[in-house]
């Protein structure tokens, strides 16, 4: 059972002045750790690399729950990241970020955000909404978010669910329909959506990927690691949309776990249908064998394989043992 949200139509002007001022302040002292050396960007003596750069189909970042907030240094850290990417020379084909992308929602954490992201210099960024998007403003958030997301992709997405092809791949974004303080609520006509179009995305066997805050019910440690973290009630539905296609890939953040061996769910192994977790890049994790803020994911995509790697983008470093091939059905 969800919580009762508080349903209001803007942020307090009062409230983005304040951040703005706290947020110039934190950019104040930025400058003055950084001068001393007490912080630094990324190391570039590992940077990324792909298993096979000649003949990789597709290479994407995934990252999840950056939580920007004016108040703190992780709107720097989340720059850091975009360096690392930058720094590896690759020229990625998309970024995926799996919602939760500010802490409060206000206005000032989305400027600092849409700053960031313009910096990236990457062709396609994919958004999804998460709960702390759009469980205080869900009306104007999910409109922002999805206009952002339309000048990004020039495309014309007018609902928190849409899907998009890049190099003959599509991803497929799931957002929920209706405002929950922490679970999402996806429609009858979502789930016919995400069933139509998996339908097309996998008829010529080749793999397809759903991106979507939550996480489904009872998989990467839920409930254990979090009572109410999945999705909510329409989870066995999709899961099951999910199962009928072969080679799906269905990448949750959220759970604000690290990189484990719980991060991989094997959801249906005949047909090659799996969820992969996506730890918080801009908070520390819960669980994990690795824990810290700045975590993400890349993945390239091969004729026969997809291959998966979790990486610390934020201090530029790799993550050894956390990288997972999946050999297409
Ligand atoms: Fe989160």
């Amino acid at each position: 059972m969800n919580q009762a949200v508080a349903v209001i139509k803007e942020i307090p002007a009062i409230l983005n002045q304040v951040l703005a001022i706290l947020n110039t302040f934190m950019e104040m002292v930025l400058s003055v750790l950084l001068a001393f050396g007490v912080i630094s960007g990324p190391s570039t003596d590992e940077p990324i690399t792909l298993k096979d750069a000649e003949n990789v189909n597709l290479a994407v970042v995934a990252l999840a729950d950056t939580h920007i907030r004016p108040t703190g240094i992780n709107p720097y850290n989340f720059d850091c990241g975009i360096e690392d990417i930058k720094n590896s020379g690759i020229d990625f084909d998309a970024l995926l970020i799996a919602g939760d992308l500010s802490e409060l929602g206000d206005d000032v954490s989305y400027e600092l955000m849409w700053d960031s992201l313009n910096k990236a210099e990457i062709e396609n960024i994919l958004l999804a909404t998460g709960n702390h998007d759009i469980r205080v403003v869900y009306d104007l958030r999910t409109e922002q978010i999805i206009d952002k997301t339309n000048s990004f992709l020039g495309t014309e997405i007018d609902k928190p669910y849409y899907s998009y092809d890049i190099k003959g791949y599509t991803f497929i974004v799931m957002g929920s329909d209706k405002q929950l303080l922490e679970k999402a609520f996806i429609s009858d006509e979502q789930l016919t959506f995400i069933d139509s179009e998996l339908e097309r995305a996998t008829k010529d066997g080749k793999p397809a990927f759903v991106m979507c805050h939550q996480p489904l019910e009872n998989t990467h440690g839920l409930p254990e690691v979090w009572k109410n973290g999945g999705i909510g009630e329409q989870s066995d539905k999709v899961r099951e949309i999910l199962e009928k296609y072969k080679n799906v890939f269905f990448l949750n953040g959220h759970l604000h776990d690290g990189v484990y061996e719980n991060s991989l769910e094997i959801l249906n192994e005949e047909n090659g249908v799996y969820s992969v977790n996506l730890p918080a890049y801009g908070r520390e994790n819960d669980y994990g064998e690795f824990l810290q803020s700045g975590l993400g994911t890349y993945f390239e995509v091969y004729d026969d394989e997809v291959v998966f790697t979790a990486r610390d983008f934020r201090a530029g470093k790799a993550l050894e043992g956390y990288t997972m091939s999946f050999t297409l059905k």
